[in-house]
C-alpha cells in the first residue's frame, strides 16, 4: 500500500489519501481506518477528554443522549459504519465520508436524503483548540449526536430539501444576471440559517442556556464562551435578522441566536421554505458568506458538482 508508511496518517490538510481522492474527483469516499496514525488517535482521545466535561455543563440534553446512544469510545476514532448502525434505525440519518469541500447544493441535497457529509481526517495534536477546516471530531462528535433526535433530524432533512426548491424557482428566469443574483441571495440566506442554527445555535432548556450548534459543541473554548461570556450578544431567534446577517468564521462568534425548542426550529424551517417560495430570500443583505461561481453553477445546473 502506498499510504501505509505515511507519517501523516489521516491528518487534516496533510493526508495523501485525501489528496489522491480529490485529484481523482472522488467526493464520496470510504474511511480507510487502518490509515489513522497513533497521533490521529491521540488527537481524538485528547479532544474527547477535554470536551466531555464541557458537554456535561453546556450541551443540550438531546446531544448528551445522542453521545450515549451512539456509544462513542473516548479512546479511539469511531468507525462510520459503527456510528451508522446505531444512528440509521433512530432517524434514518447516516454519516457519509467525503474528501473535503462539497458545493452547498450537494451538501443540502445530501441532508434531504438524510446523509451527512462527514470529513474523515482529524486535526493534528498541535492544533487541538482551533482548526478552520472541519474534521471528523467536528462532524462526528459535534454534529452526529444531534442527528439521533427525531425533530432535529426532521429539521435537517427539511432544510436540505430547500436547495431543490431554490434551484427550480429560477429555472425559467431568462436574464442571466437576475437569475444568478437571486440564486446567490438564496444560497446566502440558507447558509446563514444553517450557520446560526445547526452550527452555532443556542437554546434555552429548563431555564438554562445551552448549546446545540456543532461549531460550539466541538470547541471547548468557544462552547463555554458562547454560554457565559459578556462579549457575546444573544438574541431570540429572528428569521428576518438571521437571513440578513453576515458572519465571519475565523474568530469566536460575537452574535448568537437562541431557540426555545427543536419544535420551534422546525416551524422556522417551514417559514424559511415559505419565504423562499414567496421570493423573500431573493434580495438579502449582501456580505458573507460569499458564493463562488462553482457553487452557483451547481445550483443552476441542479447537479452534484
Ligand atoms: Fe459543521
Amino acid at each position: 500500500m502506498i499510504f501505509s508508511n505515511s507519517q501523516q496518517g489521516l491528518t487534516t490538510t496533510k493526508a495523501p489519501f485525501i489528496e489522491l481522492a480529490r485529484q481523482e474527483g472522488r467526493l464520496f469516499i470510504c474511511q480507510p481506518y487502518e490509515l489513522y496514525s497513533p497521533d490521529n488517535q491521540e488527537a481524538w482521545r485528547q479532544l474527547f477528554k477535554i470536551l466531555l466535561p464541557c458537554w456535561e455543563k453546556f450541551a443540550n440534553d438531546k446531544f448528551l443522549d445522542g453521545i450515549k446512544k451512539l456509544q462513542f469510545q473516548p479512546a479511539r476514532i469511531p468507525r462510520l459504519e459503527e456510528v451508522n448502525q446505531f444512528l440509521a434505525p433512530m432517524t434514518g440519518f447516516q454519516a457519509k465520508g467525503v474528501s473535503g469541500y462539497i458545493t452547498p447544493f450537494l451538501f443540502f441535497d445530501c441532508l434531504k436524503r438524510r446523509e451527512f457529509p462527514t470529513t474523515i481526517t482529524i486535526r493534528d495534536t498541535q492544533s487541538l483548540s482551533y482548526l478552520p477546516e472541519p474534521d471528523i471530531f467536528h462532524d462526528i462528535a459535534g454534529h452526529v449526536p444531534m442527528h439521533t433526535d427525531k425533530t432535529f433530524a426532521d429539521v435537517l432533512a427539511k432544510f436540505g430539501s430547500l436547495a431543490h426548491i431554490a434551484a427550480e424557482r429560477h429555472r425559467g428566469v431568462k436574464d442571466t444576471y437576475e437569475r444568478e443574483a437571486k440564486i446567490s441571495s438564496n444560497i446566502q440566506a440558507l447558509s446563514r440559517f444553517f450557520w446560526f442554527t445547526v452550527e452555532f445555535g443556542l437554546m434555552r432548556q429548563n431555564g438554562k442556556l445551552c448549546a446545540y450548534g456543532s461549531g460550539l459543541l466541538s470547541s471547548a473554548g468557544e462552547l463555554e464562551h458562547s454560554v457565559k461570556s459578556l462579549k457575546v450578544q444573544r438574541a431570540s431567534f429572528q428569521l428576518e435578522w438571521i437571513i440578513n446577517q453576515s458572519f465571519k468564521i475565523d474568530h469566536f462568534q460575537p452574535l448568537l441566536f437562541v431557540i426555545e425548542s427543536f419544535e420551534q426550529l422546525y416551524e422556522e424551517v417551514n417559514r424559511l421554505e415559505e419565504w423562499l417560495i414567496k421570493g423573500k430570500l431573493d434580495h438579502v443583505v449582501p456580505g458573507g458568506p460569499q458564493v463562488d461561481q462553482e457553487d452557483l453553477k451547481a445550483f443552476l445546473l441542479n447537479k452534484e458538482n
